[in-house]
This record gives C-alpha cells, structure tokens and sequence, in this order.
C-alpha cells in the first residue's frame, strides 16, 4: 500500500490556508470571474476554494487528481447551488469533447502540472471559439532578484513537499504559445511566502476553432 501521506499534507496545508489565499488573490478572482460564465471548467480545483467566486455561474465541471482534496472540496460542494460535475483526473488529459466550454479556469495549478504544454493544447482544444481562459500562477522571479535566488535554494525541497510544484516556472512563456493575444499581468505579493511572491494574472481567448 503506498502512503498518501504528502497528499494529505497538503490538501489539509491548503485547506488551513484558505483565508490567507482569499485575501491575497480575492481582488483578482473576482475581476477575472467577473469575465466568466456559461458552461465552465477548473482545472486543478484542489479543496474548491474558487467555489466562492463562481457568481455568475450555473453549470461547472471541476477536474482534480487528489482523492485528499477531492475530500474537501465535495464537502464544500454540498452547501453550494451550483451545478457541479467533479472529476478525478489530471489537466494533460481531459476526457471532454473539443470546443464543449465556454470558459477555462486554473489558479495556482500549472506551477504543479507535469507538462504544461499538454495542459495548455487541452484547454484549448476543450474550450469553445471565443471560449476564454482565465488563470492566476505563481511563476519565476526576474533573475537577480532576491526572490529568484531564494528560489533558487528552495526548488528542490519545495517540489519535493509541495508534490511537483516548480517554483522557477516561466509560465506567461508557455501560455502565450496557445494564447498569443493573452492578457498576462504581471503581480509581486508582499507576503511571506518569499519563493511564490511573482504572479501573474490574466486571461486568453481561442480564436478559432484550432485544437
Ligand atoms: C497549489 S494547489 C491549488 C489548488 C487550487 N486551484 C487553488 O487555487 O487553491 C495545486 C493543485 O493542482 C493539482 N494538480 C497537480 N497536478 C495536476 C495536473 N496534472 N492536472 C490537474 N491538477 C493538478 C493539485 O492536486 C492541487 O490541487
């Protein structure tokens, strides 16, 4: 039997730090969930902290690979009225049809991803023409800078605890390789979590009907 002991750490680390990420990131949820609506899908969805934000609305398929997080966030999905769909799974594979979603979500999951090049074609591909992605992330500190030696210190022990995720990460790069027009900005947190104080916050509409 294999210990899921890391997995549980960390649903019940972000679980207990749900306040603290609402004051930091809830501004820029509610601009950006302010954009959505339709049918949507978040990747990544971890205990459904996001569950809060989703004003406008109705149908929402949550897709997450943690059965510990997974836990949590069923739990909070019962004192919802939203109607959701909540899979395991993971964002390189999506098991929905292409153009099937009007709207993309992914906060603080592509740092985590094991490809991000996989998870962005499959965002594309599922979202609909016109269909937008909205994401906040987490992602490398301009080199030179103290946050970026810091990182450069803590990667390893921190992808070894925090399940994969990569803190040196230039994911504006990758987004903008399926996202061109993508509006990406860029957001230092005064918090601190030293080695995750470089965001960025942004959204990214498919043009056309390309996988
Ligand atoms: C730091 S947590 C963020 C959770 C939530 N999105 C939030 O904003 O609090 C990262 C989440 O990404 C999930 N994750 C890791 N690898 C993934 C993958 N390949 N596809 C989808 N989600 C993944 C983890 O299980 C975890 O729930």
């Amino acid at each position: 039997m294999t210990c899921r002991c890391k997995s549980r750490f960390n649903a019940v680390f972000m679980k207990n730090l749900e306040w603290y990420m609402k004051n930091v990131y809830g501004k820029h949820k509610i601009e950006l969930f302010n954009r959505i609506g339709g049918k949507v899908l978040e990747i990544g969805a971890g205990t459904g902290i996001n569950l809060d934000y989703y004003k406008k609305v109705k149908d929402l398929t949550v897709i997450e690979p943690s059965k510990e997080m997974l836990e949590y966030l069923k739990d909070k999905a019962v004192r919802s009225d939203i109607k959701l769909h909540i899979i395991e799974g993971v964002g390189e594979k999506l098991p929905f049809e292409d153009n099937s979603f009007d709207a993309v979500v992914s906060t603080l999951v592509l740092c985590s991803v094991k490809s991000q090049s996989k998870v962005l074609r499959e965002i594309k591909r599922v979202l609909k023409p016109g269909g937008i992605f909205v994401f906040i992330e987490h992602v490398v500190a301009p080199e030179g800078s103290f946050t970026y030696s810091v990182q450069n210190i803590l990667q390893p022990a921190w992808k070894w605890l925090f399940e994969g995720c990569d803190i040196k990460r230039d994911t504006a790069s990758v987004i903008r390789r399926y996202f061109p027009d993508a509006y990406i900005k860029n957001v230092r947190f005064k918090s601190p979590f030293i080695p995750v104080n470089y965001h960025i916050v942004g959204y990214g509409i498919k043009k056309d009907h390309s996988a």
